[in-house]
Formats: C-alpha cells, structure tokens, sequence
C-alpha cells in the first residue's frame, strides 16, 4: 500500500494548487491522477482569471458582479473568498513565471469578459489554462511533489458509519492503467478531491473525453451531498461539429454574434440591450436557441462569431489559438469568415458540498474546483471564474488539509438546523437497481478503527469489482449505453427544460441504468485497458446524470441557468436555497438549504438580472 499525509486525486488547476499548498505546510503530498498532469483539461481553458488588479477595479466590484451572475444562489461568504484572494493568487502565478499577455508598459492585460463592470479577465493569449498548468506543474516538479499518472482512482476508502458525517476517509483505491494493478493509496491527514468536470454526461460538451465526473459520483456514493447539480453552463460559443471551444475572449475583444439574417441580434431582438455579446452567458445562450428556434439560425443549427473587423495584427496578437482551433476543427478561417457557434455543456455549477475551506461532511474528505461547489456560481458562472477558483479554494484545501490555518469556514456542510426536506415526483424509481449495489460508503465492511484496514477492505472490493467485469463476457458494452445517456441529457436536460422533457430523461436514466446491470468489457487486456475504464466512468456518469435531472425536476422556477417552461420567473420567496441530494442507501434524498446573502459588509440583495 502507498501511504502519503495527503492525497489530491486529480492534476488540473485545482489539484495542483492543493498540492503545492499542502507542501508548503510540510506535508507530505502525492497526486494520482488518470492523466498527466499537463494532460488535464484546465489546459483546454482559453479565455482568463478575474483578478481585481488595477485601479478602479476592486474585489466588492468582483464579488458584486459574481453574485449578481449566480442570479443570487452563491454564497457570499465563499464569492468573497474568491474575490478577495484571487488577486494574490493571480500575482503569485506571475511570480512563478506565467506568460501573461502584457500591455506596451509592461503591465499585466486584463480584457472585458461576459457580466463583468470592469475588464479584469487576465489572460495568456486565448490558451491561459494551457500555461497555467505549465506554470504550476513546474513547481511541482521543483518541490520533487509525487505525481502517480495513468492511475485511475475508482473508489474512496470511507467508513461505514449509518451517519454519513461520522465516517472518515482514509485513502483511496487506484486502478494502474499501466499495469492493470488496483493498489491502496492511505492518507494520513487527507483526501482532496479535484477531478474537475462531468460533460460526458452530455454528448455536446467542450469538456475532455476524460470529464466523467469521478470525484463528484464516488463522494456521492460515500455519503456526501452533491449541491445545485441542475445548474448546468452551456457556453454560448463552441463549434457545432465537435463541440470545441471558441472562447468569451472573442466577444471580450468585440467580436459579434449574428444570426442568418445578418441582424446583430443580441441588441436587434432586446436579448441585453446594454451588454450585448458580453451578457452573461446563461443569457447569450438562450439568445441563440431562441434565434434558431424562431427560424433565424444557420442552417437550422447555429449562429454567427465574426472576428474579421479586429483586424489580423490584432487577433493574432491576443487570439491567435482561436484561428488554429476554428481552421482544424470547423474547416474555418476565422480571418476571412465568421464561425460558426452554437451553445454546448461548458460547465458544472454544482458538486460535492464543501465549505470555503474544501471540507465536506466526511471527515478527512475534501474537495476543490469544478467537481466541487462551496458555492461560487450559484445558478451561473461567470466566465473567467473558473480559474480564480481553481487557484484559490484548491490553495485553501491543501493547506487545511495539510493542518495549516485557513480560518474558520462560515459555510457549513451536511444536514445542519436549518435544511427543509425536499420531494419530487419521479415517473420511475431513482437509485441504485439492487439495494446492495454501491454499498454506502464504498468500504465495503463494518465501521473500522484502523484505517489501513478500512483501505485494503475497499482494495479487495475493487479488485472484485474489475475482476468481474473483465471476466464477463457479454452483455452490453459501454458505449451504447453512454449514447443514450447523453443523447438524453442533451435532447431533455439542456438550455430549455420542461416537466415532460425532464421526466423522459429520468425513465431513460433508468433504463440505462437497468443496463449497465448487464454491462461487460470487451478488452480483456490488463494494460491501457480503456475500455475498463470507460466501464467504470460509466457509473459516475449515470448518477450524475440522474442527479442533475432530479434536481431541474424538482425546482419549479427559472433561475440563471435553469430555465423552466413551465415556470418562467425567479420564485426568491420559495426557491432562494440550495438543492442537495443525498444517496441514501442507493436511494436520492432530496433536501434544501438557505443561500447565504449576507456579506462581510453587506448584504447582497436580490435584484432583477439585466444586462
Ligand atoms: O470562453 C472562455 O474562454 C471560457 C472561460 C471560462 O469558462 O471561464
């Protein structure tokens, strides 16, 4: 068995941060991961961090912005968090050597970004992600911090308390992609997970094929409550072949949407008569279906990003990755012609519940980035958003974990006084098939107090799991039912949502589910088996997907990026709380709890969202 103080299961913006924090406190830290670290998908990130950097600009101004984009539903004391470290965060990249754009005097570029009162997205051309992670993979190499790759974590070492927030985690169970070994991985002072996305759930997606939403399912599974799933971001701008992303940073340069009649419709058709193309995206998206739909689109699919007006000096100067991915992906020279972009799954609001600090309910389990939600978003992310949280509350759980002081969370997680029950009408039962399957915490055993036993106990259920499948030989194979779950989740879980739609996804979900009773691998290879893994993913994204569904069913209200046919206002008396799902012994419970508006100065008060 390994054994290391604190494990960071993931190697993107989040993981990376955590880990370099966790060092810095003298811990002992290792990172397994599936990918290589400057393989993960923040390196697909284009467009910036907001930082409140330059005078005039403050973070009030950046928290404001940020809680008015979350359409009132992220928590102030974690919006100003993000708002108040960003800017030291932002700085110490700088100081580790990342190639920021920089104007003529030298200073930092900061550009206009979609629901922003102040341009302060910090940007490296259109590919910050990419040098992020060369950046912050560069001090990890430095401080000589353990990298596990092509390791993929499947399964948490948690205790089996009835309570969820009696257990504890002590490790995790890796799967060697290399060698087909599934070994032990004991943390002696913590788990933080940062596994980033879940856009596998969806079939158009600008997230990597490696987006499956791991960390956040086998939290779920072990107990902790998933938050505000059915808040999902769909980017206004990827390409309608392959889902790639053209980043905001196009329109923060001033470039335009049209539709097929050439109108500039975002101020044409009154979608944000002050903001335009810099709306906030929830808003931008819908404008474009609503184009489509109405009969205005491109060939019945898609609408216009013209750029040429920039001029080449300009766009090459700031843009130039955007030429090579519209010229490589969509066949485009987005120099002598507009591309072609419609809405795809960008982003997860929600995720594994934490505080400010990345704890959740279980103890020694954390969690930070994307897979998390402390929350940050609320209803809506801003774009440019992502990455500042990346930095700031994965810094902040490594060094928690790691016993440094962070200060006391104002958040709290787990079924605290003031949660309400929820409920919700399914057309099928949701959860777990078999009441046995999925064993709550994933240990596997009785409650124990030795956590190398609680390890090795969820090692031998997870070779028994692997073993299974790769002794199977035949059933259904993974990628028809990932078809369909996706097929499902885009045709009835997307921008526009409604009760009929909603509840169609969760009779497909649980088909899906029935079938992947059935599922068996066909490779039965013991290296770079990735069919195994697809196999294995495929759990989380059924959960996920499940979750994400019930969520948008049971809240009957339009809320940023949650549109509901039904319900086309923001209900503040009724639904200004968070969602949380609970599996209960392989059966979703559903609950609520308030949203914190009360800031350390001020009290953010919901207001009608224009732009
Ligand atoms: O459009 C973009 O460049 C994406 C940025 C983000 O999601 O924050």
């Amino acid at each position: 068995m390994h054994e290391h103080d604190v494990i960071v299961v993931g190697a993107g913006g989040a993981g990376l941060r955590a880990a370099i924090a966790a060092n810095e406190e003298g811990a002992d830290v290792a990172i397994v991961t599936k990918l290589h670290p400057v393989r993960s998908h923040t390196g697909a990130a284009e467009g910036g961090i907001n930082a409140a950097l330059q005078e005039g600009d403050s973070w009030e101004k950046h928290a404001y912005d940020t809680m008015k984009g979350s359409d009132y539903l992220g928590d102030a004391p974690a919006v100003e968090t993000l708002a108040q470290d960003s800017p030291e965060e932002t700085i110490q990249l700088e100081h580790w050597g990342m190639p920021f754009s920089r104007e003529e005097d030298g200073r930092v570029s900061q550009r206009p970004f979609g629901g922003l009162s102040f341009p302060r997205t910090t940007y490296a051309g259109a590919e910050t992600g990419h040098h992020l992670l060369h950046t912050m993979y560069e001090q990890l190499v430095k401080r000589g911090i353990q990298v596990y790759d092509e390791w993929y974590v499947s399964r948490l070492a948690v205790t089996d308390e009835d309570d969820p927030e009696e257990r504890d985690c002590h490790g995790v169970v890796a799967y060697d992609i290399k060698s087909g070994n599934v070994e032990g991985f004991a943390a002696r002072d913590g788990v933080i997970l940062a596994t980033g996305g879940l856009g596998q759930v969806y079939d158009h997606t600008t997230n990597a094929v490696a987006n499956t939403g791991d960390g956040a399912a086998m939290a779920y599974r072990a107990g902790v409550p998933l938050e505000d799933m059915e808040f999902i971001q769909f980017h206004p701008t990827s390409l309608p072949s392959t889902g790639v992303l053209i980043s905001e940073g196009v329109r923060g340069e001033g470039g335009i949407l049209y539709n097929s009649e050439g109108e500039r419709f975002m101020f044409e058709h009154g979608y944000a008569n002050n903001e335009g193309e810099l709306a906030s995206r929830d808003v931008v998206a819908r404008a474009e279906l609503t184009e489509v739909n109405e009969g205005r689109g491109v060939e019945d699919e898609y609408v216009h990003l013209d750029m040429r007006h920039l001029g080449e000096e300009r766009i090459v100067d700031r843009l130039e990755n955007i030429i090579h991915l519209a010229e490589d992906f969509e066949g485009v020279n987005p120099l002598e012609e507009p591309m072609p972009v419609k809405p795809g799954q960008h982003y997860a609001m929600g995720g594994i519940e934490t505080d400010e600090n990345g704890e959740t309910c279980i103890g020694g389990l954390y969690a930070a980035g994307e897979c998390a939600c402390v929350s940050v978003h609320g209803s809506n992310r801003l774009g440019g958003n992502a990455l500042p949280e990346l930095i700031v509350f994965g810094a902040r759980a490594g060094r928690h974990a790691a016993g440094g002081d962070v200060g006391e969370a104002e958040i709290t997680t787990g079924k605290t006084e003031d949660i309400e029950p929820g409920e919700v009408e399914t057309p099928v039962a949701p959860g777990a098939v078999e009441t046995d399957e999925d064993a709550i915490a994933d240990g596997s055993g009785a409650t124990l107090a030795d956590p190398d036993e609680t390890v090795q106990r969820a090692v031998e259920a997870e070779r028994t799991r692997v073993e299974h499948l790769l002794e199977k030989d035949e059933g259904v194979q993974q990628a028809e039912i990932r078809e369909k779950l996706q097929k499902t989740m885009t045709e009835n879980v997307n921008v526009f949502r409604n009760e009929e739609g909603l509840k169609q996804a969760l009779e497909d979900i649980r088909e899906v589910r029935e079938e992947y009773q059935d599922v068996y691998v066909n490779d039965p290879s013991r290296t770079f088996n990735t069919d195994l893994i697809h196999t294995i993913e495929m759990q989380n994204l059924i959960d996920l997907g499940e979750a994400i569904t019930l969520g948008a069913l049971a809240r009957e209200e339009f809320r940023g990026a949650h549109w509901r046919q039904e319900h086309q206002e923001r209900k503040d008396d009724e639904w200004l709380k968070h969602t949380l799902l609970s599996w209960n012994e392989g059966s979703p419970e559903l609950w609520y709890k308030p949203v914190i508006l009360e800031g350390e100065e001020k009290e953010y008060e919901p207001k009608v969202r224009s732009y």
